[in-house]
């Protein structure tokens, strides 16, 4: 991840992560999380130190931060007007200063309670069709922000103003602004088998126990992640998501406890890892099988006693977390075989939810979930009187969907970005064209060229076949494919 980090240019860092936000749109639940990974990938590709995200509160007016690299956003809060964001986004001004201590308008209120440094930055305000939104800010480029730099956040400020009018975040017509607190859960399905989650979520939810969520990919298992933090005493603590499939082994340590300064080379500051970052409220481990064995122990012993050290440091902290785990893969099968350790196992497993594959919902579901995608992805591509005809319907209900909801989304996605007319039919969903996985295909032959599917989709749906078929192991269906597990989990999520 890192490597290829390096590797990639910086137009196509800057291109990829434009790209990204664009695939983010009317994704409601996740868009938290997301936006939090966002501010990251700002900094690292203008080469800044730093970005945050200031929306405006619908309810009290005041510029709340939403993603702040490594303090608690819910504690940074500014009147507008108040500061360089404020500034911004009561002007709706773009702001380049390389020294803000030099500029009267600048406040050094945010920075006392960070205990943060902000030399230089730039400013840009998010706007929507509602009006302004708030700021997005990227701190500390050394050697300043050049215009190109500019021109580059004022898009993503765009898309992000565009995201934002697709999400729940929304506050009421009324008030300008986004309403920062609110539920997420856009959770689709009344199935008995469903019905059984939500009891089980809902009753978890309100305890700390840890929860392990199993389910083949695309079932929800991040939505359901963010239900349970949602509706626990925790929702207005941060949710902080790992993905253990993009951790690289060398920075596991680090990354999930953080370290000192002077820990290893290029450690030239403190930095909180994310047990730390969640404290008071939820980790979510994404991908727990995929995380290498020998970096199992060190995580044990976290979820063991809650206590931990940064690297580097020799105070022994504790955290009040709740962790939440998720996996595709039978990870009784991988104690069985060595490669899952059992303690771990045993320690994540308190309270275990399974997941039912979409074909196991029942046709009620399949269709429910069908017509919220309509309904979000018309809005979105601005066709919002699509329907859906009776031959696409019974299509929906006689493909085995092994991709699950997140199959399902793309089709009805793809089907309304293709669509003519006013509705959807069983031709346009493209379902029946089948696309055949590595081991079944012949020398160079086996592949069906669906002339309407896009390349995207196309990679989509070959990689979550090919993980089917290795029985929902990624690391063997990576391996099957000749990429890497990182690259795998990229092509299963449709973003390439
Ligand atoms: N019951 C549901 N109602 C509405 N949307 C859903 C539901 N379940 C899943 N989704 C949507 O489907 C997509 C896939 O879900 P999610 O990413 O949570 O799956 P996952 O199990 O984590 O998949 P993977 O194992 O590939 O990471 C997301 O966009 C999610 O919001
Ligand atoms: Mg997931």
């Amino acid at each position: 991840m890192l490597t290829a980090h390096r590797l990639m240019s910086d137009d196509e860092r800057r291109f990829e992560l434009l790209a990204d936000l664009g695939a983010m749109i009317a994704r409601e639940v996740e868009l938290d999380e997301l936006l939090a990974s966002f501010a990251e990938r700002v900094a690292r590709a203008l080469g800044a130190d730093r970005a945050s995200l200031w929306l405006i509160d619908g309810d009290s007016g005041e510029l709340r931060a939403r993603v702040a690299d490594r303090v608690d956003p819910e504690d940074l809060r500014l009147p507008v007007g108040r500061g360089i964001a404020g500034h911004v986004a009561r002007t709706g001004e773009t702001l380049v200063l390389d020294d803000v201590t030099a500029d009267p308008r600048w406040s050094p209120e945010v920075d006392e309670r960070t205990g943060y440094r902000t030399r230089s930055m730039l400013s840009a305000p998010v706007v929507s069709a509602g009006g302004r939104r708030g700021v997005i800010q990227v701190l500390n480029k050394p050697g300043g922000f050049s215009a190109r730099d500019q021109v580059f956040v004022a898009a993503l400020a765009e898309q992000i103003g565009r995201a934002l009018e697709y999400t729940s975040l929304r506050g009421d017509r009324e008030r300008p602004g986004v309403a920062v607190r609110g539920r997420f859960n856009h959770v689709v399905g009344r199935s008995p088998a469903m019905q059984a989650v939500y009891d089980v979520i809902l009753s978890a939810a309100q305890t700390d126990a840890t929860v392990l969520l199993h389910g083949e990919t695309g079932t929800g298992k991040g939505l359901f992640a963010r239900a349970i933090h949602v509706n626990s005493d925790r929702r207005d603590a941060p949710l902080v998501h790992v993905d253990c499939t993009t951790l690289p082994a060398s920075l596991v340590e680090s990354e999930l406890f953080g370290h000192e300064r002077g820990a290893f080379t290029g450690a030239d500051a403190r930095v909180i890892g994310k047990v730390e970052a969640a404290a008071g409220g939820t980790l979510f481990l994404d991908e727990l099988g995929e995380i290498p064995l020998e970096l199992q122990g060190k995580l044990l012993r976290w979820v063991q006693e809650r206590r931990f050290e940064r690297v580097g440091g020799r105070e022994t902290l504790a955290s009040d977390v709740r962790l939440v785990a998720a996996t595709n893969r039978d990870l009784a099968a991988m104690v069985k075989q060595g490669t899952f350790r059992s303690d771990l196992y045993f320690r994540v497993r308190v309270v275990e939810i399974e997941l039912p594959p979409l074909r196991a919902r029942g046709d009620g579901d399949i269709l429910g979930l069908a017509e919220h995608f309509v309904a979000v992805y018309g809005r979105r591509h601005r066709k919002p009187a699509v329907t859906i005809a009776d031959d696409a319907r019974a299509a929906l209900c006689a493909h085995p969907w092994p991709g699950n909801v997140r199959e399902l989304e793309h089709a009805i996605e793809r089907a309304i970005v293709l669509a003519r007319g006013p509705v959807i039919d069983a031709r346009a969903l493209g379902l029946d064209r089948a696309l055949v996985p590595p081991a079944a295909a012949g020398a160079g032959d086996g592949v069906v060229l669906p002339g309407e599917l896009t390349l995207d989709e196309a990679s989509r749906r070959y990689a979550a076949a090919a993980v089917e078929r290795a029985g929902g192991n990624q690391s063997a269906a990576a391996r099957a494919l000749g990429i890497s597990r990182n690259k795998l989990a990229r092509l299963l999520r449709g973003s390439t």
